[in-house]
Protein backbone atom coordinates (compact mmCIF):
# COMPACT_ATOMS: atom_id res chain seq x y z
CA UNK A 1 0.00 0.00 0.00
CA UNK A 2 3.31 2.23 0.54
CA UNK A 3 4.41 1.70 -2.12
CA UNK A 4 1.38 2.12 -4.01
CA UNK A 5 0.72 5.75 -2.59
CA UNK A 6 4.34 6.72 -3.82
CA UNK A 7 3.14 5.54 -7.07
CA UNK A 8 0.44 7.35 -6.77
CA UNK A 9 1.55 10.41 -5.69
CA UNK A 10 4.24 10.83 -8.39
CA UNK A 11 1.56 10.22 -11.12
CA UNK A 12 -0.72 12.94 -9.81
CA UNK A 13 2.57 15.27 -8.77
CA UNK A 14 3.50 14.73 -12.87
CA UNK A 15 0.43 16.18 -14.20
CA UNK A 16 1.46 20.14 -14.73
CA UNK A 17 -1.82 21.39 -16.16
CA UNK A 18 -2.12 25.42 -16.28
CA UNK A 19 -5.67 26.46 -16.22
CA UNK A 20 -6.08 29.48 -18.67
CA UNK A 21 -8.93 31.84 -16.70
CA UNK A 22 -9.85 34.53 -19.90
CA UNK A 23 -12.98 35.92 -19.35
CA UNK A 24 -14.29 34.86 -22.52
CA UNK A 25 -13.44 30.81 -22.43
CA UNK A 26 -15.48 31.01 -19.11
CA UNK A 27 -18.45 29.41 -18.35
CA UNK A 28 -20.29 29.61 -14.92
CA UNK A 29 -20.12 26.02 -13.02
CA UNK A 30 -20.25 24.12 -9.73
CA UNK A 31 -21.86 24.82 -6.58
CA UNK A 32 -20.72 28.32 -6.32
CA UNK A 33 -23.78 30.20 -4.84
CA UNK A 34 -23.92 27.57 -1.59
CA UNK A 35 -19.90 27.07 -1.44
CA UNK A 36 -18.02 28.83 0.79
CA UNK A 37 -14.72 28.30 -1.30
CA UNK A 38 -15.59 29.51 -4.88
CA UNK A 39 -15.19 26.86 -7.42
CA UNK A 40 -12.81 27.16 -10.05
CA UNK A 41 -14.44 29.30 -12.96
CA UNK A 42 -14.36 26.33 -15.97
CA UNK A 43 -12.17 26.21 -19.02
CA UNK A 44 -13.17 23.23 -21.37
CA UNK A 45 -14.80 20.75 -19.20
CA UNK A 46 -17.59 21.18 -16.46
CA UNK A 47 -21.01 20.43 -17.33
CA UNK A 48 -21.24 16.75 -16.18
CA UNK A 49 -21.64 17.38 -12.09
CA UNK A 50 -24.09 20.43 -13.47
CA UNK A 51 -25.94 18.35 -15.46
CA UNK A 52 -26.41 15.98 -12.24
CA UNK A 53 -26.67 18.60 -9.88
CA UNK A 54 -29.96 19.96 -12.30
CA UNK A 55 -31.29 16.42 -12.63
CA UNK A 56 -30.71 15.16 -8.95
CA UNK A 57 -28.27 12.76 -10.27
CA UNK A 58 -24.52 12.03 -7.87
CA UNK A 59 -21.64 12.32 -10.04
CA UNK A 60 -18.58 11.29 -8.28
CA UNK A 61 -15.29 10.82 -8.74
CA UNK A 62 -12.61 8.46 -6.37
CA UNK A 63 -10.06 11.04 -4.90
CA UNK A 64 -7.08 10.44 -3.37
CA UNK A 65 -5.36 13.35 -0.33
CA UNK A 66 -2.46 13.15 -2.45
CA UNK A 67 -4.14 14.07 -5.48
CA UNK A 68 -5.96 17.03 -4.00
CA UNK A 69 -2.75 18.95 -3.23
CA UNK A 70 -2.67 19.22 -6.97
CA UNK A 71 -4.59 22.59 -7.85
CA UNK A 72 -5.18 20.88 -11.31
CA UNK A 73 -6.54 17.89 -10.15
CA UNK A 74 -8.98 19.73 -7.02
CA UNK A 75 -9.83 22.25 -9.81
CA UNK A 76 -10.95 19.19 -11.79
CA UNK A 77 -13.09 17.66 -9.83
CA UNK A 78 -15.05 20.79 -8.44
CA UNK A 79 -15.73 21.25 -11.89
CA UNK A 80 -16.81 18.45 -13.33
CA UNK A 81 -18.35 16.74 -10.30
CA UNK A 82 -20.73 17.07 -7.63
CA UNK A 83 -19.96 14.61 -5.07
CA UNK A 84 -16.20 12.11 -3.87
CA UNK A 85 -15.41 8.72 -2.66
CA UNK A 86 -12.34 8.09 -1.17
CA UNK A 87 -9.96 5.79 -3.35
CA UNK A 88 -7.75 4.66 -0.42
CA UNK A 89 -7.58 7.15 2.51
CA UNK A 90 -10.09 5.40 4.59
CA UNK A 91 -8.92 1.97 3.77
CA UNK A 92 -8.03 -0.05 7.07
CA UNK A 93 -4.64 -0.62 5.83
CA UNK A 94 -4.14 3.35 5.57
CA UNK A 95 -6.53 4.47 8.18
CA UNK A 96 -6.46 1.85 10.78
CA UNK A 97 -1.95 0.47 10.39
CA UNK A 98 -2.11 -1.39 14.15
CA UNK A 99 -4.29 -2.29 16.37
CA UNK A 100 -4.30 0.97 18.53
CA UNK A 101 -3.67 3.51 15.67
CA UNK A 102 -5.52 5.67 13.54
CA UNK A 103 -3.36 7.63 10.96
CA UNK A 104 -6.72 10.49 9.78
CA UNK A 105 -4.59 12.91 7.66
CA UNK A 106 -5.92 11.77 4.25
CA UNK A 107 -9.09 10.60 5.11
CA UNK A 108 -9.94 13.87 6.80
CA UNK A 109 -8.05 16.03 3.75
CA UNK A 110 -10.50 14.75 1.91
CA UNK A 111 -13.31 15.28 3.60
CA UNK A 112 -12.33 18.74 4.98
CA UNK A 113 -11.89 19.72 1.21
CA UNK A 114 -15.42 17.86 0.31
CA UNK A 115 -16.99 20.12 3.21
CA UNK A 116 -15.30 23.30 1.87
CA UNK A 117 -17.10 22.43 -1.31
CA UNK A 118 -20.43 20.85 -0.32
CA UNK A 119 -19.63 17.74 -1.92
CA UNK A 120 -21.29 14.66 -0.56
CA UNK A 121 -19.11 11.89 0.62
CA UNK A 122 -19.42 8.21 -0.29
CA UNK A 123 -16.64 6.57 2.02
CA UNK A 124 -15.00 4.10 1.15
CA UNK A 125 -14.41 1.24 2.87
CA UNK A 126 -15.25 -0.38 5.96
CA UNK A 127 -15.43 -4.13 5.47
CA UNK A 128 -13.23 -5.71 2.57
CA UNK A 129 -12.75 -9.09 2.42
CA UNK A 130 -9.61 -8.74 -0.08
CA UNK A 131 -7.09 -10.19 2.23
CA UNK A 132 -4.06 -7.56 1.21
CA UNK A 133 -6.26 -4.90 1.20
CA UNK A 134 -6.27 -5.40 5.30
CA UNK A 135 -3.90 -4.40 7.64
CA UNK A 136 -1.75 -7.51 9.10
CA UNK A 137 -2.88 -6.71 12.84
CA UNK A 138 -6.48 -7.37 11.56
CA UNK A 139 -5.42 -10.88 9.53
CA UNK A 140 -3.43 -11.71 12.67
CA UNK A 141 -6.21 -11.70 15.02
CA UNK A 142 -7.09 -15.45 15.30
CA UNK A 143 -9.49 -15.50 18.18
CA UNK A 144 -13.28 -14.75 16.88
CA UNK A 145 -14.17 -12.86 20.14
CA UNK A 146 -11.25 -10.24 19.43
CA UNK A 147 -11.68 -10.46 16.17
CA UNK A 148 -15.46 -8.87 15.84
CA UNK A 149 -14.48 -6.85 18.66
CA UNK A 150 -11.66 -5.14 17.11
CA UNK A 151 -13.73 -4.70 13.56
CA UNK A 152 -17.15 -3.47 15.53
CA UNK A 153 -14.90 -0.95 16.88
CA UNK A 154 -13.45 0.31 14.27
CA UNK A 155 -16.52 0.99 12.30
CA UNK A 156 -18.00 3.14 15.42
CA UNK A 157 -14.63 4.98 15.42
CA UNK A 158 -14.55 5.31 11.58
CA UNK A 159 -18.02 6.17 11.11
CA UNK A 160 -18.60 8.17 14.41
CA UNK A 161 -15.31 10.80 13.61
CA UNK A 162 -17.20 11.22 10.30
CA UNK A 163 -20.81 11.61 11.17
CA UNK A 164 -22.70 14.34 9.56
CA UNK A 165 -19.67 14.34 7.22
CA UNK A 166 -19.95 11.08 5.08
CA UNK A 167 -23.33 10.78 3.43
CA UNK A 168 -22.50 7.13 2.65
CA UNK A 169 -20.40 4.67 3.31
CA UNK A 170 -19.44 1.34 1.55
CA UNK A 171 -19.77 -0.49 4.39
CA UNK A 172 -18.87 -4.02 3.01
CA UNK A 173 -17.00 -4.04 -0.36
CA UNK A 174 -17.04 -7.41 -2.58
CA UNK A 175 -18.52 -9.73 -0.20
CA UNK A 176 -18.72 -12.35 -3.35
CA UNK A 177 -16.14 -13.91 -4.43
CA UNK A 178 -14.44 -12.20 -7.02
CA UNK A 179 -16.27 -13.67 -10.23
CA UNK A 180 -18.66 -16.17 -8.10
CA UNK A 181 -21.64 -16.15 -7.31
CA UNK A 182 -21.81 -16.93 -3.47
CA UNK A 183 -20.00 -14.86 -0.39
CA UNK A 184 -16.60 -14.93 -0.50
CA UNK A 185 -15.01 -17.38 2.92
CA UNK A 186 -13.05 -14.03 3.60
CA UNK A 187 -11.21 -13.47 6.74
CA UNK A 188 -14.41 -11.49 8.18
CA UNK A 189 -16.70 -14.66 7.35
CA UNK A 190 -14.21 -17.03 8.57
CA UNK A 191 -14.00 -14.91 12.18
CA UNK A 192 -17.75 -13.42 12.47
CA UNK A 193 -19.59 -16.32 10.37
CA UNK A 194 -21.95 -15.36 7.68
CA UNK A 195 -23.90 -12.54 9.26
CA UNK A 196 -20.70 -10.44 9.27
CA UNK A 197 -22.94 -8.01 6.64
CA UNK A 198 -25.30 -7.61 8.97
CA UNK A 199 -23.34 -7.01 12.18
CA UNK A 200 -21.38 -4.21 9.88
CA UNK A 201 -24.49 -2.69 8.79
CA UNK A 202 -26.04 -2.43 12.32
CA UNK A 203 -22.95 -1.00 14.09
CA UNK A 204 -22.40 1.51 11.53
CA UNK A 205 -26.03 2.45 11.68
CA UNK A 206 -25.69 2.96 15.63
CA UNK A 207 -22.90 5.05 14.90
CA UNK A 208 -23.90 7.20 12.28
CA UNK A 209 -28.14 6.93 12.13
CA UNK A 210 -28.27 9.54 9.28
CA UNK A 211 -25.51 7.62 7.17
CA UNK A 212 -26.83 6.09 3.84
CA UNK A 213 -25.39 2.48 4.08
CA UNK A 214 -24.31 0.39 1.05
CA UNK A 215 -23.31 -3.03 -0.17
CA UNK A 216 -20.82 -2.44 -2.87
CA UNK A 217 -19.73 -5.20 -5.77
CA UNK A 218 -18.03 -5.99 -9.22
CA UNK A 219 -19.49 -7.80 -11.72
CA UNK A 220 -23.58 -7.29 -11.20
CA UNK A 221 -23.56 -5.19 -14.65
CA UNK A 222 -23.58 -7.63 -16.28
CA UNK A 223 -26.79 -9.44 -14.98
CA UNK A 224 -25.63 -12.89 -14.56
CA UNK A 225 -26.31 -15.67 -11.67
CA UNK A 226 -24.09 -13.81 -10.05
CA UNK A 227 -26.60 -10.87 -9.69
CA UNK A 228 -29.45 -12.80 -9.15
CA UNK A 229 -27.52 -14.41 -6.09
CA UNK A 230 -26.54 -10.76 -4.97
CA UNK A 231 -30.14 -9.54 -5.30
CA UNK A 232 -31.27 -12.58 -3.39
CA UNK A 233 -29.15 -11.76 -0.17
CA UNK A 234 -29.54 -7.91 -0.68
CA UNK A 235 -33.74 -9.16 -0.28
CA UNK A 236 -32.86 -11.31 2.61
CA UNK A 237 -31.50 -8.15 4.52
CA UNK A 238 -33.99 -5.82 3.71
CA UNK A 239 -36.51 -8.47 4.94
CA UNK A 240 -34.61 -8.70 8.34
CA UNK A 241 -34.56 -4.97 8.65
CA UNK A 242 -31.01 -4.38 8.72
CA UNK A 243 -30.11 -0.98 7.93
CA UNK A 244 -29.06 -1.05 3.96
CA UNK A 245 -29.73 2.11 1.97
CA UNK A 246 -27.94 1.10 -1.35
CA UNK A 247 -26.00 -1.29 -3.76
CA UNK A 248 -23.24 -0.45 -5.70
CA UNK A 249 -22.36 -1.78 -8.55
CA UNK A 250 -18.56 -1.34 -9.36
CA UNK A 251 -18.44 -1.72 -13.33
CA UNK A 252 -14.75 -1.74 -13.88
CA UNK A 253 -14.96 -2.89 -16.75
CA UNK A 254 -11.44 -5.00 -17.07
CA UNK A 255 -12.54 -7.29 -19.72
CA UNK A 256 -13.43 -7.34 -23.30
CA UNK A 257 -16.69 -8.97 -22.27
CA UNK A 258 -20.18 -7.06 -23.55
CA UNK A 259 -22.76 -6.28 -20.70
CA UNK A 260 -25.76 -7.91 -22.90
CA UNK A 261 -28.42 -5.27 -23.72
CA UNK A 262 -31.30 -4.18 -20.76
CA UNK A 263 -28.87 -6.42 -18.64
CA UNK A 264 -28.05 -3.72 -16.44
CA UNK A 265 -30.99 -1.64 -16.07
CA UNK A 266 -32.92 -4.97 -14.97
CA UNK A 267 -30.70 -5.50 -12.02
CA UNK A 268 -31.13 -1.86 -11.38
CA UNK A 269 -34.83 -1.95 -11.33
CA UNK A 270 -34.51 -5.18 -9.14
CA UNK A 271 -32.90 -3.71 -6.47
CA UNK A 272 -34.93 -0.41 -6.59
CA UNK A 273 -37.86 -2.56 -6.39
CA UNK A 274 -36.64 -3.47 -2.60
CA UNK A 275 -36.56 -0.19 -2.39
CA UNK A 276 -32.70 0.14 -2.05
CA UNK A 277 -30.93 2.88 -3.99
CA UNK A 278 -28.30 2.14 -6.78
CA UNK A 279 -25.14 3.60 -8.01
CA UNK A 280 -22.38 2.85 -10.39
CA UNK A 281 -19.59 4.04 -7.87
CA UNK A 282 -16.10 2.57 -9.37
CA UNK A 283 -17.04 2.74 -13.20
CA UNK A 284 -13.65 2.65 -15.66
CA UNK A 285 -13.07 1.30 -18.77
CA UNK A 286 -9.46 0.67 -20.13
CA UNK A 287 -8.95 1.20 -23.41
CA UNK A 288 -5.83 -1.23 -25.72
CA UNK A 289 -5.25 -2.93 -28.37
CA UNK A 290 -8.91 -5.12 -27.85
CA UNK A 291 -11.07 -1.83 -26.96
CA UNK A 292 -10.71 1.35 -29.06
CA UNK A 293 -11.22 5.07 -27.64
CA UNK A 294 -14.81 4.81 -29.62
CA UNK A 295 -15.49 1.37 -28.21
CA UNK A 296 -15.48 2.79 -24.80
CA UNK A 297 -17.64 5.89 -25.94
CA UNK A 298 -20.35 2.50 -26.43
CA UNK A 299 -19.31 1.08 -23.30
CA UNK A 300 -19.90 4.47 -21.03
CA UNK A 301 -23.06 5.26 -22.55
CA UNK A 302 -24.38 1.73 -22.19
CA UNK A 303 -23.53 1.89 -18.28
CA UNK A 304 -24.77 5.31 -17.69
CA UNK A 305 -27.91 5.07 -19.86
CA UNK A 306 -29.27 1.70 -18.29
CA UNK A 307 -27.83 2.57 -15.31
CA UNK A 308 -30.36 6.33 -15.37
CA UNK A 309 -33.09 4.17 -17.68
CA UNK A 310 -33.39 1.54 -14.40
CA UNK A 311 -33.44 4.53 -11.45
CA UNK A 312 -30.11 5.12 -9.96
CA UNK A 313 -29.22 7.58 -8.47
CA UNK A 314 -25.50 8.03 -9.07
CA UNK A 315 -22.49 7.27 -11.70
CA UNK A 316 -18.75 7.63 -9.65
CA UNK A 317 -15.76 7.07 -11.83
CA UNK A 318 -12.68 5.28 -10.21
CA UNK A 319 -10.56 8.44 -10.18
CA UNK A 320 -10.46 11.87 -11.78
CA UNK A 321 -8.39 11.80 -15.04
CA UNK A 322 -6.40 9.25 -17.26
CA UNK A 323 -3.50 11.03 -15.60
CA UNK A 324 -3.97 8.75 -12.44
CA UNK A 325 -5.71 5.35 -12.81
CA UNK A 326 -5.54 2.37 -10.34
CA UNK A 327 -5.44 0.50 -13.56
CA UNK A 328 -1.95 1.55 -14.54
CA UNK A 329 -0.08 0.92 -11.56
CA UNK A 330 1.95 -1.74 -11.27
CA UNK A 331 1.31 -3.24 -7.71
CA UNK A 332 -2.58 -3.43 -8.83
CA UNK A 333 -1.85 -4.74 -12.54
CA UNK A 334 0.16 -7.79 -11.16
CA UNK A 335 -3.38 -8.25 -9.06
CA UNK A 336 -5.26 -8.55 -11.87
CA UNK A 337 -4.39 -10.89 -15.45
CA UNK A 338 -7.04 -9.24 -17.11
CA UNK A 339 -5.10 -6.55 -17.54
CA UNK A 340 -2.48 -7.70 -19.80
CA UNK A 341 -5.14 -7.23 -22.36
CA UNK A 342 -4.86 -3.49 -21.45
CA UNK A 343 -0.93 -2.23 -21.76
CA UNK A 344 -0.20 0.89 -20.21
CA UNK A 345 -1.84 3.58 -19.90
CA UNK A 346 -5.04 2.58 -20.12
CA UNK A 347 -6.72 5.94 -20.75
CA UNK A 348 -10.20 4.34 -18.94
CA UNK A 349 -11.90 7.60 -17.60
CA UNK A 350 -13.49 10.39 -18.95
CA UNK A 351 -11.38 13.36 -18.44
CA UNK A 352 -7.82 12.92 -20.42
CA UNK A 353 -4.43 13.88 -18.83
CA UNK A 354 -4.72 17.51 -18.98
CA UNK A 355 -8.13 16.94 -17.77
CA UNK A 356 -9.94 17.61 -21.39
CA UNK A 357 -13.32 15.91 -21.63
CA UNK A 358 -12.83 13.16 -23.75
CA UNK A 359 -15.62 11.56 -26.14
CA UNK A 360 -16.56 9.34 -23.46
CA UNK A 361 -17.45 12.24 -21.05
CA UNK A 362 -19.40 14.19 -24.05
CA UNK A 363 -21.30 10.90 -24.20
CA UNK A 364 -21.80 10.83 -20.35
CA UNK A 365 -23.08 13.80 -20.73
CA UNK A 366 -25.37 13.18 -23.40
CA UNK A 367 -27.16 10.36 -21.71
CA UNK A 368 -27.92 13.01 -18.80
CA UNK A 369 -29.22 15.61 -21.02
CA UNK A 370 -31.72 13.00 -22.28
CA UNK A 371 -32.71 12.22 -18.99
C1 LIG B 1 -7.98 0.29 -5.46
C2 LIG B 1 -7.34 1.66 -5.48
O1 LIG B 1 -7.78 2.38 -6.58
C3 LIG B 1 -5.85 1.52 -5.52
O2 LIG B 1 -5.22 2.79 -5.45
C4 LIG B 1 -5.38 0.61 -4.40
O3 LIG B 1 -4.05 0.35 -4.60
C5 LIG B 1 -6.11 -0.71 -4.41
O4 LIG B 1 -7.51 -0.48 -4.40
N1 LIG B 1 -12.35 -2.31 -6.13
C6 LIG B 1 -12.48 -1.48 -5.04
C7 LIG B 1 -11.50 -0.41 -4.79
O5 LIG B 1 -13.49 -1.56 -4.34
O6 LIG B 1 -11.32 -0.13 -3.43
C8 LIG B 1 -10.17 -0.71 -5.44
O7 LIG B 1 -9.37 0.46 -5.31
C9 LIG B 1 -10.37 -1.09 -6.89
C10 LIG B 1 -11.22 -2.32 -7.01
Amino acid sequence: MRRNRRIFRSRAGGVAVVIVLSASSLVSCGPTASSPVPVPACTTACELGQLGRDRGITIGAAVTADGLRDPAYAAAVLQNFNAVTTEIDMKWRVVHPTSDSWVWAGADAVVDFASRHSLPVRGHTLVWGKESANPSWLVGTTSPAAFRSAVLSAITTEVGRYAGRVQRWDVVNEPFTSDGNELDHNVFYQRMGPDYIEQALRTAHAADPSAGLWINESGLELGTSRADNFIAMAAALVARGVPLQGIGIQAHRLTSSVIQPGRLASVVRRLRALGLQVAITELDVPTGPTRSESDQVDVDRQIAGECLDGGCTEITTWGVSDGATWLDQPANRADLPALEAFPVPTRPLLLDTAYRPKAAYRAVADVLRAH
